[in-house]
Parts: structure tokens; sequence; C-alpha cells
């Protein structure tokens, strides 16, 4: 039994301790009225010394970023070709690599029963193990992208890296679990703003699973073919990924916060060490090394778990998810 606990369920049960436990201890912490006042001062106060570097940003955006932004401000997201913002030979090898991990992704998709999990998220040490997908965890720091995030966000932009997951329908009846029922990320609560890039790696329709905001009691899927970019602030916006009805759904995903999140406790989905951080981009710029390390710095207190350890996890902890 002891075996067992180690081989099997240590993980799971130390899982809880170090994402749930301190989560909910430090959240009734966060919730006496001095410390919440302290925290939304202290974001106040940095959006406004903020604003005077965010105008002169501005003033260098192209078009198309122009365009992106207002449509995330009005709408709640924008959708367009992953060739809106990358080059043409940036966004082939991006693709190309996340394709060569769908081999690996089926391979553990399979080893799952139906009812237990119908989605894998690909393990982070398959990024950051080979630098040939480094470019996987990279492309979330192109520049066009950090300053639509810096520019929605209104505050230094933190980096929470790059997730992808394939899902397989149910064949008796719609898996409505995890990421699948509809909800708020919350690292930033319902008050600030989030933003999430989704990027599609397979044709996705209404019946695969399609990303889906809920606006003013509007459902708004979003169907596309591969290489659709979709950013949306999954923060304000009530989100899921649609139950698959058939076929298969292939998505990556990058996640934008400020630096310092409001609920910087509930960041726990962090899955590489600070050290493999540094290894992926110690060629990047300054702009990109800081929006990548921006963990290195958040306060102990307010963030215990400093990353996810355990490998192949599938990075659904609960606490994400929950509605707030
Ligand atoms: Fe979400």
């Amino acid at each position: 039994m002891l075996a067992n606990l180690f081989l099997k369920d240590y993980p799971a049960a130390l899982r809880r301790i170090v994402a749930q436990e301190p989560s909910k201890l430090i959240e009734s912490e966060i919730k006496l009225p001095q410390i919440t006042k302290y925290l939304d001062k202290r974001r106040e106060n940095a959006a406004l010394i903020e604003q005077e570097i965010l105008v002169n940003q501005r003033k260098k955006l192209t078009e198309t970023q122009i365009h992106i932004i207002s449509s995330i401000r009005k709408y709640g997201y924008w959708q367009g070709k992953i060739n809106n913002i990358f080059d043409h030979q940036e966004a082939n090898n991006l693709i190309s690599r996340c394709d060569s991990a769908y081999e690996f992704l089926e391979q553990n998709l399979s080893q799952y029963d139906y009812h237990q999990s119908n989605t894998v998220t690909l393990p982070p040490h398959y990024i950051s193990r080979d630098y040939q997908n480094w470019i996987i965890y990279q492309a979330g720091l192109n520049e066009k992208l950090l300053q639509i995030a810096h520019q929605y966000i209104g505050l230094p932009v933190g980096y929470h890296g790059a997730e992808i997951r394939l899902s397989r329908a149910n064949p008796d009846g719609l898996d409505i679990t995890g990421p699948k029922t509809p909800h708020q990320d919350c690292e930033e609560g319902k008050k600030y703003p989030l933003l999430k890039a989704v990027l599609y790696l397979n044709n996705v329709t209404q019946r695969n699973g399609p990303f889906t905001i809920i606006k003013n009691s509007q459902i708004k899927p979003f169907v596309g073919f591969k290489g659709t970019l979709i950013l949306s602030d999954t923060s304000q916006n009530l989100h899921h990924g649609m139950p698959l009805r058939d076929g298969k759904r292939m998505v990556l995903f990058w996640t934008y916060s400020s630096r310092r999140p409001r609920y910087p406790h509930r960041c726990v989905i962090w899955p590489h060490s600070n050290i493999a951080v540094r290894k992926m981009t110690k060629n990047m710029s300054l702009v990109q090394q800081q929006a990548a390390r921006w963990r290195e710095y958040l306060p102990f207190l307010l963030c215990p778990v400093r990353y996810y350890p355990f490998p192949g996890h599938n990075f659904f902890l609960g606490d994400r998810n929950i509605m707030i």
C-alpha cells in the first residue's frame, strides 16, 4: 500500500496539498478587506504609472495590432490567422513542431478510458528538453503579441507559457468535465483583464469542440481552419471548449496576465522551472525575457507554489476554473 501511495497516489495527494490547500488558505486571507484593498490599490497605482509608457508604445503599433486590440475591447475577442501576427516561416515552423507532437499526444490519449479523460496536455518537458520544440514556448513571446497583451492588460505582461491539448469525442455522451464546463479563468479575478491566445492545430467545426465564449447570453463558438488564431479575454468572459460530438481537436494556448496578477496563488499552472525558462529564453530580447521570467519576482507568501513539478500531469487542478 505504501508503494502504491508513492507510485500512484502520492502525486495526486501532493497535488491536492500544494495546489489546493494553500490556495484556499491564501484566498481566505486575500478576502480580508485590508489586504483586498491594498492589492487593488497597488494595482491601480501601477496602472496609472504605466499610462505614459502605454501611450508611447501605442504610437509604434501596426494597423493590424490596433484593430486586434479594439476588437478584443469591443467584442471580447479577435479572430484571425496565425499569419496576421507571425511571418510565414515562423508560422510554418511553429505549426510543424506542433504537428510533430500529435503522435505523442495521440498515444497518451489512447491510454485513457473514455469517461476518465478525453483530453491530454503535452507535458512541459516535451517542449523544454528538445531545443527544436522551444519554438512552441518561444512563439508565445512574439513581440507583436506581447505588445497587444501589454496594451490590453495595461500593465507589464507576464507570460504563462504554452499548453497544447488534444481532445476527443466521448462516444457515450458529451463530456462536459474540466475546461469543457463554462468558466472564467481566475488569475486576475473578474475585475481585471487576462488574455488568452488560442491557435487551432486542426480544422475545428461546430462538432469537434470549438473554443467558445458566452457574452451577454450570446454563445459564440469559433470555427476555423488549422492556423486560426483567436485572442480573447478569458477572465472577463465565460468560456469553454465545447464538448466534442465527433472527431478530435488539437489546440495551442498561450496565456498572458499582468506581471503581478491579482490572485497570484491561483497561478499554479506553471509548467516550466525557472531554470528551463531561462534556458529557453536566453537568446531572446530583454522585453521577452522579462515577460517570461516574471514568476521569479512574485512574493513567496502570495504564491507558495512556484511551479507544478510532475511530468505528465494534465494541468487541470480544479481551482483554476472556480467560478469567481
Ligand atoms: Fe479557461
